[in-house]
């Protein structure tokens, strides 16, 4: 399959990238920038887009390719695209020259195209652009040719149509470079003619077989249903491969929203008809266990962990009763395993997100079936597999659940609180239709007791926090700006609903500096 490889310069919008050119129905992946020539030969790419980021080129231990990357791509006939810090070193490492520009250009933009061949195909001679740098192209070496600039950037765009290298100083992945996605699609539909191979459907069909030839006639395979998009996804991909071989194990770890245990059972058990779905009910170890505890850290490690020992425990016994259990399948996808730079050199991590592996001891066999996948594709082959939309377009919710969202200890009481407020809210959205366009709806639990009046009654009672965003990704996010009625509308029936909450308040945080959660 053709394929364009995305190397990664530890620009945030790396995995963006890919998934943009995907969406053009080509395949992607990202490489790292020290990568060797041995393994681009390895992988064969037919196109290559150097991505954005935060480096400047001429700084000491800025990412660099490998000195022999230009005379390979010139050699193997491989168009490449520099985008904004790629575009800088392609120039530099050929033997131009980068300077940092006194006035960071930031934002929207507006490009005069000079030359609207090739790469800028179908695009008119003035288009809005997309520009994040601080750095500036000063002079080309021979065989460059400006295509366009802006009022603050002479070399806003250029091209070596006998080396095959193009770059652009803005971001045709974001949506604000308003032809961005056009741009992309001149590079690699018709610069690199990479053919369109990239379809969910053939990829369901092979991804079936892979599973049936992996796991072979006899052997069964265990998976931790969390009724989430990912694991659901992996669960219907391995029942039509293997059918009843597949034993899903679904933990209720006591912190689940309302109603969801009775809802996951059903989707499973009645209406996609799993004959081996195995709901486990631990609830009582795992709030015995939290009982206390208000380290957001410590709440996710003991869940973490819980959650492993049960899921052991019941593996073991199930085990016992079919000894050919010798998979376990996991539902990570693209972005879990492939770390871009952006993501791994946040050496600070703000949260320990990663939902834990299970232990080393477990001789199982792993399968990851969605791994090369973005969650948007998931989407689409839950849907095209059958899933209801309740379950693939579900907003996501974090492993530890409702103890991340009651700030401190958390107990039956205040969760069972939580739940009733977050189902109003909830409802609510879905109501006013608006529940596909968010990222996140939930509500918040603050141990905090203020004074109302009731009817004749002083209350006082704790503070719900509703918490709504817009993200593509979750590695930024704004706060929704809902309707005033709206917003109204769920206050007074939360207040007026959930007995223990007399105040609502709604989050005006953006991320950053906030986090989406709030532990
Ligand atoms: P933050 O709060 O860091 O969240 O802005 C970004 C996204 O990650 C989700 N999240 C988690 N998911 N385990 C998870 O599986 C966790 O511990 C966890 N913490 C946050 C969050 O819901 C948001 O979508």
């Amino acid at each position: 399959m053709d394929k364009i490889c995305v190397i990664d310069m530890g620009s945030q919008y790396t995995h963006l990238i890919v998934r943009r050119i995907r969406e053009l129905g080509v395949y992607s992946e990202i490489l790292p920038y020290n990568v060797s020539i041995e393994e681009l030969k390895r992988v064969n790419p037919k196109g290559i887009v150097l991505s954005g980021g935060p480096s400047s080129v001429y700084e000491e231990d800025s990412p660099q390719l490998t000195k022999i990357f230009f005379s390979f791509v010139k050699e193997e006939k491989i168009p490449v695209l520099g985008i904004c810090y790629g575009l800088h070193l392609i120039i530099h490492q050929l033997g131009g020259r980068i300077k940092p520009f006194k006035q960071k250009e930031y934002g929207k933009t507006e490009l005069e195209i000079l030359k609207p061949k090739k790469l800028f195909e179908s695009l008119d001679k003035r288009e809005t652009v997309w520009m994040s740098h601080g750095d500036q192209v000063e002079s080309m070496p021979d065989g460059f040719e400006v295509l366009a600039r802006t009022s603050t950037c002479p070399i806003a765009a250029y091209a070596n149509e006998r080396l095959n290298l193009f770059g652009v100083q803005f971001h045709p992945e974001v949506i604000h470079t308003q032809k961005g996605i056009t741009i992309l699609k001149n590079f690699v539909l018709n610069i690199v003619k990479a053919k369109k191979e990239w379809k969910l459907e053939n990829w369901i069909e092979k991804s079936i077989e892979n599973i049936k030839k992996e796991v072979g006639p006899k052997n069964r395979v265990i998976l931790g249903l969390s009724g989430g998009v990912d694991s659901s996804v992996v669960a219907i991909l391995l029942q039509k491969a293997i059918g009843s071989r597949l034993h899903s194990i679904f933990v209720n770890n006591g912190v689940l929203r309302k109603n969801e245990v009775v809802e996951v059972k059903k989707t499973f058990e009645q209406e996609l008809k799993f004959e081996n779905f195995h709901y486990v009910n631990a609830e009582g170890l795992f709030l015995e266990r939290l009982k206390k505890i208000d380290d957001p850290e410590e709440k996710r490690h003991i869940i973490g962990h819980t959650f492993i020992e049960v899921f052991e425990k019941k593996t073991i016994e199930l085990e016992k009763v079919y000894p050919d259990i010798k998979y376990l399948a996991q539902g990570t996808i693209y972005p879990d395993r492939v770390e871009t730079s952006a993501t791994s050199n946040a050496s600070v991590k703000i949260k320990s997100h990663h939902n834990l592996t299970l232990p080393d001891n477990m001789t199982l066999k792993i399968i990851e079936p969605l791994k090369e996948l973005y969650k948007d594709e998931v989407r689409k082959i839950g849907l095209q597999l059958g899933l209801p939309e309740s379950i693939v377009l579900r907003h996501p919710f974090p492993g530890p659940g409702l103890a991340v969202r009651i700030i401190g200890p958390i107990d039956k009481k205040k969760l069972d609180i939580l739940r009733d407020a977050d189902k109003v809210l909830i409802d609510e959205i879905k109501k006013a239709k608006i529940y596909d366009s968010l990222w996140q709806a939930f509500c918040v639990f603050l141990p905090l007791k203020t004074v109302g009046i009731m009817g004749d009654y002083r209350t006082y009672e704790y503070i719900c926090a509703i918490r709504v965003v817009e993200s593509l990704d979750a590695m930024t996010a704004n706060f929704a700006k809902l309707d005033w009625e709206l917003l109204e509308k769920i206050g007074t029936r939360i207040i007026n609903e959930v007995k223990g909450i007399n105040r609502v308040v709604y989050d005006i945080s953006n991320k950053p500096p906030s986090t989406i959660e709030y532990e």
